[in-house]
């Protein structure tokens, strides 16, 4: 792992990822693609913008010659694919721009991924490929579909994603598959659970609720608000990454997730006493259709084969988080005041 190309770093997870391998690897030289959509932001990267370890191209993973291009400059050996269309509700309203990003995007750069690491691209029989290099498809536990009260996600389990955005991850999964079962291609998928963490766009649950409790808003709560997600913190998720791009077997899934089950009515409780607000701001909203009910990890896999286990207890992860966003008031005001606001409005009219 030294050149490596991460796609959608300007997001989330990516821009968390990028900041991660920078703090603990010097003999790195990390390409960051992102095509900057609502999602991405530079400035989740501006301590890092002047780093020689570190290059921001903007552009769209679908783009054959902008990726072929940057192969040919950079020579990646890894390949990080965190980039992709992410929101559930957005995914309910627009799925085309999901199948496009997520499957279409993720295609292009297996193929070209596969002609620069294949040590004969001509020959269809191959099956051969350089030491060293590999592609990780970052997915999630949504593909496999929603949970009754009991039970947990294993690798085993049947892929049954319920959403546009969940079918659209689980199409990438497959076509990652068939590039490792077809071609041998050298590749791991991840599938982690709901990630919290500092950077995260407010659209979604934690950093939202947090958004609106300081500007004394109401906190719109899908149906009851006892859905359950299994929440880790998003420096845990990078490290498992990292753990996976470092020992994962070739081929293999690892199921990510912190065996932190919360129903989202105990998470906004929590962003309310943290921030000295009162339950008046809660108001349950129509909920979202086809919602899923539980989302749960099995993680022994990843534990007990690779050695990783999340740092972070709900707990500290938590206070971390809400401390982070309490001292980074400019970043959210900047997003606020953007073209979020009209998704906000039209979302929640
Ligand atoms: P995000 O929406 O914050 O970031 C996505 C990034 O991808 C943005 O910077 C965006 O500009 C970029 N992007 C979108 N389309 C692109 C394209 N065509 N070409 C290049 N860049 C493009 O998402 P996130 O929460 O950071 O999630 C990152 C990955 O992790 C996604 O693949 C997501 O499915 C997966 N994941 C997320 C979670 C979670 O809780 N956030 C959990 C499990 C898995
Ligand atoms: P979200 O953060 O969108 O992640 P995902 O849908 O990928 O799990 O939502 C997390 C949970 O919070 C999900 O059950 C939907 C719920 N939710 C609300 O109740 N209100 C909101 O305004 C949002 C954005 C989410």
């Amino acid at each position: 792992m030294k050149n490596i190309l991460v796609t959608g770093g300007a997001g989330f997870i990516g821009s968390n990822f990028i900041h991660y391998l920078l703090k603990r690897y010097d003999d790195i030289n990390i390409v960051n693609i992102d095509l900057l959509t609502y999602a991405g932001n530079l400035d989740n990267l501006v301590e890092v913008s002047d780093d020689k370890r570190y290059t921001f191209v903007r552009g769209d993973i679908h783009d054959r010659a902008l990726v072929e291009e940057l192969f040919q400059k950079y020579e990646f050996d890894t390949v990080v694919n965190f980039a992709a269309e992410s929101h559930v509700d957005r995914s309910i309203t627009d799925p085309d721009i999901f199948l496009i990003t997520n499957v279409l995007g993720t295609q292009t750069l297996l193929d070209v991924a596969k002609k620069h690491w294949k040590l004969d691209p001509d020959d269809k029989y191959s099956r051969e490929f350089k030491e060293g290099v590999k592609y990780l498809q970052v997915s999630t536990d949504e593909v496999y579909g929603a949970l009754g009260a009991t039970g947990l996600f294993t690798e085993k389990t049947p892929l049954a994603p319920n959403s546009p955005y969940s079918a659209s991850k689980a199409s990438a999964d497959f076509v990652v598959r068939a590039y490792a079962q077809t071609y041998g291609m050298p590749v791991n998928i991840t599938r982690c659970s709901n990630n919290y963490g500092p950077y995260q766009f407010p659209e979604k649950l934690i950093p939202l609720m947090i958004n609106n409790c300081l500007a004394e808003k109401n906190l719109p709560v899908y149906g009851d608000g006892m859905q359950i997600r299994d929440w880790l913190y998003v420096e845990d998720h990078c490290a498992a990454i990292t753990t996976v791009l470092e020992k994962g077997v070739l081929g293999e899934v690892y199921n990510v997730g912190g065996n932190n089950e919360k129903a989202n009515i105990e998470i906004v409780k929590l962003i309310i006493d943290n921030t000295g607000k009162t339950e008046d701001l809660i108001v349950h909203v129509k909920d979202r259709p086809g919602h899923d009910r539980r989302y749960a990890i099995d993680n022994t896999k990843i534990t007990t084969e690779l050695g990783w286990a999340p740092a972070y207890t709900f707990e500290t992860g938590m206070a971390q988080t809400i401390e982070w966003y309490l001292s980074h008031k400019e970043w959210m005001d900047k997003i606020v005041s953007g073209e979020y606001m009209s998704y906000y409005e039209k979302m929640y009219k």
